[in-house]
């Protein structure tokens, strides 16, 4: 197992519509090892393929030390067959860190994927897993949670993201922020 180096927004493949997986093969295997070690590393609850560059319909999570009893995840090709209710929560995700705004989603909801094994797998989620979810979910389609806040504030946050980075690594990141 190794740690995989998180893609950091703007990075294009954080744009990218996840592939299907057909073929649970070894290297799916590795690459689910991996990301349970990036995602426990970080650490973060939740982490899809495209946030280490590998655009595949693939989502790791692990909500166990903030709701017990819910254990690890490992999700293929999941998708949202039924939701119920909105909430709004305070998000942040490992590829837009230090980065936290409200999100408006939905309260409850089930999740039909295939497990590492291949199996079929339902799940039905409340609370911080099922904003976990939607939110891993999203990553697969190429979308973030800013997507999800006002324009005001998003405003707001790219002024400020592109000063961070200009700060960070001296790079002109005007052009990647549309
Ligand atoms: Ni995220």
């Amino acid at each position: 197992m190794s740690l995989l180096p998180i893609c950091i927004y703007p990075d294009s493949v954080l744009r990218r519509k996840a592939e299907r997986i057909e073929n649970i093969d070894e290297q799916i295997q590795c690459l689910i090892d991996d990301m349970i070690e990036t995602m426990h590393e970080a650490p973060g609850i939740g982490l899809a393929a495209n946030q280490v560059g590998r655009p595949v319909r693939l989502v790791v999570l692990d909500v166990e030390r903030r709701e017990p009893g819910r254990g690890l995840l490992v999700l293929i090709n999941p998708e949202l067959v039924g939701a119920a209710g909105t909430t709004k929560s305070e998000e942040g995700c490992l590829s837009i860190p230090g980065y936290f705004a409200g999100v408006v989603r939905h309260q409850e909801v089930v999740v039909r994927a295939l497990d590492r094994e291949g199996k079929e797998i339902e799940i039905a989620a409340d609370g911080l897993l099922a904003i976990c979810l939607q939110h891993e979910m999203d990553h697969l389609d190429g979308k973030l949670f800013i997507d999800r806040i006002s324009r005001i504030s998003r405003d707001i946050f790219k002024r400020k993201w592109k000063k961070k980075l200009k700060e960070e690594e001296g790079v002109e990141a005007q052009s990647c922020l549309d």
